[in-house]
C-alpha cells in the first residue's frame, strides 16, 4: 500500500500527533506513505514529500502541521485568477483526481474541518479512496463527541481569561474577550465557563445589549466592579447580523471577527463603564497541544490507518466514548454540531449566574 496524508484548512493543534500516528501505524503495516503539502493545492500541483517514520520524530508537542496547509485550495472552487484579474472559481477536480493515479496513491487520509471533509466526501464520490479525521479548534463537527484541538484552544482561552481578571478588577473596567470558533459557540462557554466569565454571547442565543448591560449593573449592585464579557466572533444582535472582518474572498470562506468591539462600544454607551477589548484571534491555534488532544489526535491518527487497512472509505473516525469508531462521511457534513440550547453545559452556567445576553 501507498497512501496520502494531508491536513486542510486551518491549522490546529495536535495535527501533528495526528500525522505522527498515521505514519507510525502505516509504517507497522509496511506501508509507503507521501504526505501532500499545504492540503489540497498539494494534490493540484503534485508537491510532497516521503513519510517515514524519522520524519515524523519528535514532532508530538509541536503545534503548526509539518506538511503546511491552506484554507484556499478547494479542487471544486479552485480559486483562478482570469484575464483582466479577476479571480474565480474554477472546479479542477479532474485534474486532483488524475493526480492521485500519477502518484500511485492507493488511499488518502485527509485530516481537516468541515471543508477539508466535504472535499473529502466529493472526492470519495468519484471514486478516491478516502478516510477523513475531524479537525477544528471550533468543535462544530457532527458525528465526534469532540475534535481534537479545541481542548488546546479552550486551555488558550481560560488562560486569557485569568490574567484578564486581575487587570479588569484592577481597573474596575469591562473586558471584552472575542474568541473564534466560527457559527458555534463551542469555545466561549467553555473558556467563558472555565476562566470565570461572567457574559458569555454565542451563535446560538442571539444577544440583546440591553441584557448584557443589565449582567454588568447586576455585578455593580453587588459590590463587583469589574466584569469579563466573553464574545464568540459568530455571536449577532436579536434581529441583527454576524460580523465579517472582510468581503468574501472567490475560494475561500468569508472571515468572521469584529463582534467585540461592537459590543464593548455598547456596554461604554449603556452602562458608562470603561472598556477594554482582547481579540484572542490565532493564539488559540497555536502552541504545543494539550495531554487530551495529544491522546485524542494519536487514537484517531491510528484509527484512520486501521480503517484503510479496512478498506473503509467514505468514513471519518469520531470519538463515540469510550472508543474511536467511525461513521460515514456524508451524514457528517449534514448539519453543524452548535451547542444545543437544552445541553446541562448552558444549564448549569445560567444556574451559578452566567448571562447570555437573552
Ligand atoms: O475554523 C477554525 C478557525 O480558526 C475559526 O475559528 C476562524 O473563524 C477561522 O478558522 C480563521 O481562519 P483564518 O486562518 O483564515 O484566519
Amino acid at each position: 500500500m501507498r497512501i496520502g496524508i494531508l491536513t486542510g484548512g486551518g491549522d490546529c493543534p495536535a495535527l501533528n500527533a495526528v500525522i505522527r500516528a498515521a505514519v507510525k501505524t502505516a509504517a507497522g503495516y509496511g506501508w509507503d506513505v507521501v504526505g501532500i503539502e499545504e492540503g489540497f493545492d498539494g494534490l493540484v500541483h503534485c508537491r510532497t514529500r516521503p513519510l517515514g517514520t524519522a520524519n515524523v520524530s519528535g514532532i508530538l508537542h509541536l503545534g503548526g502541521t509539518i506538511l503546511g496547509t491552506t484554507n484556499a485550495a478547494n479542487p471544486f472552487a479552485y480559486p483562478t485568477v482570469i484575464a483582466g484579474g479577476e479571480t474565480v472559481e474554477r472546479d479542477i477536480s479532474d485534474t486532483v483526481m488524475a493526480n492521485f493515479r500519477k502518484m500511485e496513491l492507493d488511499a488518502l487520509i485527509a485530516i481537516g474541518g468541515d471543508g477539508t471533509l466535504g472535499i473529502a466526501q466529493k472526492l470519495y464520490e468519484k471514486g478516491m479512496p478516502v478516510v477523513g479525521i475531524p479537525k477544528t479548534i471550533d468543535n462544530d463537527i457532527g458525528g465526534t463527541v469532540i475534535t481534537f484541538g479545541f481542548d488546546t484552544a479552550v486551555n488558550t482561552g481560560r488562560d486569557a481569561l485569568d490574567k484578564l481578571h486581575t487587570t479588569a478588577e484592577s481597573h474596575r473596567r469591562v473586558i471584552v474577550v472575542e474568541v473564534m470558533g466560527r457559527n458555534a459557540g463551542w469555545i466561549a462557554v467553555n473558556s467563558g465557563i472555565a476562566g470565570g466569565a461572567d457574559c458569555i454571547l454565542i451563535p446560538e442565543i442571539p444577544y440583546d445589549l440591553e441584557k448584557v448591560a443589565e449582567s454588568v449593573f447586576a455585578r455593580e449592585r453587588q459590590g463587583k466592579h469589574f466584569s469579563i464579557v466573553v464574545v464568540a466572533e459568530g455571536a449577532f444582535p436579536k434581529g441583527g447580523f454576524i460580523t465579517h472582518r472582510d468581503p468574501k474572498q472567490a475560494g475561500r470562506e468569508q472571515r468572521l471577527g469584529g463582534v467585540g468591539e461592537q459590543v464593548a462600544e455598547a456596554i461604554t454607551a449603556l452602562t458608562g463603564k470603561e472598556t477594554r477589548v482582547v481579540v484572542l484571534g490565532h493564539l488559540q491555534r497555536g502552541g504545543p497541544p494539550t495531554t487530551f488532544d495529544r491522546v485524542l489526535g494519536t487514537r484517531f491518527g491510528a484509527a484512520a490507518a486501521r480503517l484503510v487497512r479496512k478498506g473503509e472509505y467514505g468514513r471519518m473516525v469520531a470519538l463515540i466514548p469510550p472508543d474511536v469508531e467511525s461513521v460515514l462521511l456524508k451524514d457528517v457534513l449534514a448539519k453543524r454540531k452548535t451547542v444545543p440550547l437544552d445541553s446541562d453545559l448552558l444549564l448549569s452556567a445560567r444556574d451559578i449566574g452566567i448571562s447570555f445576553g437573552d
